[in-house]
């Protein structure tokens, strides 16, 4: 991997030293020269004229993100985020009272939170697989419940926010596929920085957003939906003319591919930019990124370990390429702000974000820093000289 070259194409590296890719992280050059070069075009010539004429290029998009997620194409929708791709998913699942939803402790919060709204409004029965004590979902649990409730929906996140967890999605997308439950996997954080394989996965629906580890961004995200959900009569709630046909006075047919899933009105400039930031990755390769940034968290995990007053929380026997951490300082805004005005971009996980798993861990908040390819030795050296005269000045 040419690290100068990746730099040289990414102009916020030039000025900041950025460990919030879980966060969002930078744009390449190529990310930002599309989305520029689609809003001037627009501007010049309209929009619907710009679309009509860039139609082919902006297919591209769909063939990438299926190459990046081992689908075809035609199971690819474009959303306005990870949020939004969960949302739609749910929404065309025909809940009844008393369904059962099987999830992780781990799950990100606002799919915790749409759960909790739907088992308020619709009645279904929310139910959490335990967590192991070395960290992550238990899978013979999460299995023995799947068996014995025979759930309407299986969702799991693939990389939670707010923690390195790796979360098995593969073993329990068997489970599902052997007795043929629906299964939604929040692959937000993982999607840019692991190899992802729906096939392998064996899911059914799969989220993720484009500004974090894909570069892409912000506003942008996909979901991918499997034909078996396709052949099904379900469709989201709430749809629009791109979804489905009107056919007569009260008929509609709806849309055979993913994009029923996706609506008529679209933001040209973030597909033409995501679509770059996709077509980026794969040509890196995601397990080159994926080696590059264990290599990363290698050198960082140790040595902010051994910082005083410092305990890494992430828990599980895969981590991925985010770490988060107890500081010894009381404001955890301040730590960001101290950090930020050296020019170094970290985040902080507050309770709100991950209630389930920092009560667990016994903390209320946690900063986090997420390395990503581009990163470098040099930065991370920055960044613990900078992290240790903090801590020695709170
Ligand atoms: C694991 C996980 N899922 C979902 C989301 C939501 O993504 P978006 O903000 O694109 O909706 C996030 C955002 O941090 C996340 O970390």
């Amino acid at each position: 991997m040419d690290i100068a070259k990746l730099r040289a194409d990414t102009p916020g590296c030039q000025t900041k030293i950025h460990f919030n890719n879980s966060g969002a992280s930078l744009p390449p050059y190529p990310v930002l020269h599309a989305m520029q070069d689609y809003l001037t075009e627009e501007a010049n010539c309209g929009g619907y004229e710009t679309a009509a004429a860039n139609a082919t290029s902006l297919n591209r998009f769909y063939m990438a993100a299926g190459k990046l997620l081992n689908a075809p194409a035609k199971n690819i929708a474009f959303t306005s985020s990870a949020t939004n791709s969960f949302a739609r998913a749910l929404s065309c699942i025909p809940f009844k009272k008393g369904d059962v939803v099987i999830i992780a402790n781990e799950d990100y919060a606002s799919n915790q939170l749409q759960f909790l709204s739907l088992e308020e409004r619709f009645g279904i029965a929310l139910i959490r697989a335990h967590s192991l004590p070395e960290g992550g979902v238990d899978v013979d649990h999460m299995t023995s419940l799947i068996k014995e409730k025979h759930p309407r929906l299986v969702s799991l996140t693939h990389v939670p926010s707010n923690t390195g967890l790796i979360q098995p999605v593969a073993a329990i997308g068997k489970v599902c596929r052997e007795l043929e439950i629906p299964y939604l996997v929040d692959a937000c954080q993982s999607v840019g920085q692991l190899p992802l394989d729906v096939e392998a996965i064996g899911c059914d629906f799969l989220c993720g957003t484009m500004r974090k580890f894909l570069r892409g961004p912000r506003g942008a995200g996909l979901l991918y939906v499997s034909d078996r959900i396709l052949h099904k009569p379900w469709y989201p709630l709430f749809l629009d003319m791109y979804a489905a046909t009107w056919t007569d006075d009260d008929t509609f047919v709806t849309a055979p591919d993913a994009k029923r899933f996706q609506d008529w009105e679209q933001n040209y400039a973030l597909l033409s930019g995501s679509y770059a930031a996709i077509h980026y990755a794969n040509e890196i390769g995601l397990q080159n990124i994926a080696d590059r940034n264990r290599y990363l968290g290698s050198l960082l995990r140790p040595r902010l370990q051994a910082l005083p007053g410092v305990t890494l929380l992430d828990k599980g026997t895969a981590l991925a390429s985010i770490i988060t951490l107890t500081a010894p300082v009381s404001d955890p805004q301040w730590l960001l702000t101290s950090l930020r005005e050296r020019h170094i971009n970290t985040a902080v996980s507050v309770t709100a974000s991950a209630l389930i798993d920092l009560k667990s861990k016994g903390v209320n908040w946690a900063l986090r820093i997420a390395p990503h390819y581009f990163n470098t030795e040099e930065e991370i050296d920055l960044l613990l000289d900078a992290l240790e005269s903090l801590f020695a000045n709170p």
